[in-house]
């Protein structure tokens, strides 16, 4: 496995996307521990994104509890419902916030955070987490990050 990833620091963010997954891909390659996978895929999208906060969270009984993440220490527990991370995974749904104070519910582990993305994390069909990311600026994510970032998690369902 190559340790070192290569960044794309120019492009466009698709190209830029573009770049880092198949160096994901290869970074997954032949490992099968999950926390090891996860703790990779957020350090790639810190180093390619440098991104405020990326991570993600496990669905451990009836809550979500943090996972693997790159950036400032955050919120340890959501519960099904509650702020973006719990309204992804309720609603099965990838959730895009161009600002979070406009979100209902938010849950604010870190005020620089503006914007948010979260994703659901399959294993099969069933839900078995989020990825989270957060941005200091406002309306940072877009169809672009959805669609990729996707990719990116059925990777870890392979
Ligand atoms: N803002 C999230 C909580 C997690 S932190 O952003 C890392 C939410 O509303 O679910």
């Amino acid at each position: 496995m190559a340790e070192d990833l290569t960044i794309a620091k120019s492009g466009t963010k698709e190209e830029q996307y573009i770049s880092l997954i198949p160096q994901i891909e290869a970074l997954l390659y032949g490992e099968t521990d999950q926390i090891a996978n996860l703790a990779n895929v957020c350090a790639a999208l810190k180093e390619q994104f440098g991104w405020f906060w990326v991570g993600f969270y496990l669905v451990k009984k009836e809550e979500l509890v943090l996972g693997p993440f790159q950036g400032p220490v955050a919120c340890t527990r959501i519960k099904k419902g509650k702020g973006v991370c719990g309204a992804s995974w309720e609603q099965n749904a990838t959730i895009i916030v161009p600002n979070v104070d406009e979100f209902p519910g938010h849950i604010a582990c870190a005020s620089a955070s503006k914007s948010e993305i979260v994703l659901p994390l399959y294993k099969g069909k069933n839900i078995i987490g989020v990825l989270d990311v957060d941005s200091e600026y406002l309306a940072h994510f877009d169809e672009v990050d959805s669609k990729y970032l996707n990719e990116i998690i059925n990777l870890l369902n392979a």
